[in-house]
C-alpha cells in the first residue's frame, strides 16, 4: 500500500567492503520502494584542526599528508564504484554529497544527520560500533543488576587503582568516561587515534579477540607500545574478562608528538 510520503534516505559511506554492502542495500531497498523516495549518499571528509583532534593534525604534519588529497582519491574510487549501479539500477536516484567539515566523522555526520532528518539512516562503515558511539546514541551506563556486573580494575596515570563493576557489553571507553578515569580517546572510538592505548594483563589479554588491521595500524602508533598493549575502544567486557586489569600509560603519543614538535 502506498502511503504518499516521501521518505528520506541517507547513506553514510566509506571506501569499505562493508559500504559496497550498504550501498548494495540502499539501491535495492530504493529499487522496490513503491513511495518516493529521496536517496542521498554522503561521504564525510573530516578534517581535524589542532583544536579538534590535535593526535591527528600532528600525525599529518608528521606523515606529510594531505587529508583533502587523500579524500579526493577516495571520492574517485566511490564515484567510479557508484557507477556500477547507474548501470545495475538505473531507476534509482541519488545525491552523492562529499561532506568537508571540520571535527570528526561522527561529529561532522551527527550534525548533518540533525540538520536533514532522514526518515532511515543506514551506516556502511568498518567501525559501527565507535560511529555509534559518536552519533550521540551514547549508551546510558547504568550500574549493573546484583550479581551481573564484571569487575574491572584500572591503573591509572597517577599509578592509583581503581576498580569498576561493570555491564557486560560496556566497552574500557565507556567505562573510563562514565567514571571519570582519565583516558583520551581523542576520537571517540573511531579507529582515527591511539589515544586511547591500555596495557593488558597477559593472563587476560590471551582471552580477547585478535585486533583487527585498523587497531594495529593504530596501534603502532601508540607511545609506550608493549606486548599487551590495545585500544581501550575496542575492548568490550565480557564475563570471562571479570577481573580483569588494564594499565593506562602515563603518556600518550599526541602528547608526545607535540613535546616533538614534528613538522
Ligand atoms: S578512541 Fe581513538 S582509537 Fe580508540
Amino acid at each position: 500500500m502506498y502511503s504518499g510520503k516521501t521518505y528520506k534516505i541517507l547513506l553514510a559511506i566509506e571506501e569499505s567492503s562493508i559500504s559496497h554492502n550498504a550501498i548494495e542495500y540502499a539501491f535495492d531497498l530504493c529499487s522496490r520502494l513503491k513511495d518516493p523516495y529521496i536517496l542521498s549518499i554522503i561521504y564525510v571528509i573530516a578534517l581535524n584542526p589542532e583544536t579538534s583532534v590535535p593526535f591527528l593534525h600532528n600525525l599529518d604534519k608528521a606523515n606529510n599528508l594531505d587529508i583533502l588529497l587523500d579524500a579526493k582519491e577516495t571520492v574517485g574510487k566511490i564515484r567510479d564504484y557508484l557507477k556500477t549501479y547507474d548501470h545495475n539500477y538505473p531507476n534509482v536516484q541519488y545525491d552523492f554529497i562529499e561532506h568537508e567539515s571540520h571535527g570528526t566523522v561522527g561529529e561532522i555526520l551527527t550534525e548533518y544527520i540533525s540538520l536533514q532528518q532522514p526518515n532511515l539512516l543506514i551506516i556502511g562503515s568498518r567501525n559501527l560500533e565507535g560511529l555509534q558511539k559518536v552519533l550521540s546514541f551514547h549508551k546510558e551506563i547504568t550500574p549493573p543488576k546484583e550479581g551481573e556486573g564484571v569487575k574491572i580494575n584500572f591503573v591509572t596515570r597517577e599509578g592509583d587503582k581503581k576498580t569498576i563493576v561493570a555491564n557486560v557489553g560496556d566497552s574500557i571507553m565507556d567505562i573510563t568516561q562514565s567514571h571519570d578515569i582519565d583516558l583520551e580517546c581523542a576520537c571517540e572510538g573511531s579507529l582515527a587515534c591511539s589515544t586511547c592505548h591500555v596495557i593488558v594483563e597477559p593472563k587476560y589479554y590471551e582471552k580477547l579477540e585478535e585486533p583487527t588491521d585498523e587497531e594495529n595500524d593504530m596501534l603502532d602508533l601508540a607511545f609506550g607500545l608493549t606486548e599487551t598493549s590495545r585500544l581501550g575502544c575496542q575492548i568490550v567486557m565480557r564475563k570471562d574478562l571479570d577481573g580483569i586489569t588494564v594499565t593506562i600509560p602515563s603518556a600518550t603519543r599526541n602528547v608526545k608528538l607535540e613535546e616533538m614538535k614534528l613538522s
